[in-house]
């Protein structure tokens, strides 16, 4: 079993609706390690390291407004497979494609405020963790 890491955020619309305990439950569940935990709030600096690729597309600029709208829940989740399982767990990035049982599927209803962020490869869990912890708990 290779343990894998990946960086997942409960955004700002998941927050404001009450949601932290639900999706982190799911994950929970699924027997996925929490290795480290923080509410934080977005400024400039960390919206344009942690979403760099999607600066001057036609949408960074709602993305932007929205995920420095109210504080997000960041974390790293661990375990065989992390990544894909949690990319699996979130549904599709577009809310009228994610299906039902993920939980865009289930609580999404927005392109752009759709509840969470998971890593999309390894080499992007690697990029994005110090981004928000500069130490994990082992
Ligand atoms: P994320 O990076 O947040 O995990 O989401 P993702 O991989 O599923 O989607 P990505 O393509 O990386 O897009 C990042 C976030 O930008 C917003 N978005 N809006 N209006 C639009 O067409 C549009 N496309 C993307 C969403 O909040 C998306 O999660
Ligand atoms: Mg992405």
């Amino acid at each position: 079993m290779s343990v894998e890491q990946t960086l997942v955020l409960i955004k700002p619309d998941g927050v404001a609706r009450g949601l932290v305990g639900e999706i982190m439950a799911r994950f929970e569940r699924r027997g996925l390690r929490l290795a480290a935990l923080r509410l934080l709030r977005f400024d400039e600096v960390l919206v344009a390291r942690h979403y760099a690729e999607h600066i001057g597309k036609d949408f960074f600029p709602a993305l932007k407004e929205f995920i420095m709208s109210g504080p997000t829940v960041a974390m790293v989740l661990e375990g065989d497979r992390a990544i894909e399982i949690v990319r699996a767990m979130m549904g599709a990035t577009k809310f009228y494609e994610a299906a039902p049982g993920t939980i865009r599927g289930d609580y999404a209803n927005h392109v752009t405020r759709n509840l969470v962020h998971g890593s999309d490869s390894p080499a992007a869990a690697a990029r994005e963790i110090p981004l928000f912890f500069d130490r994990l708990i082992d």
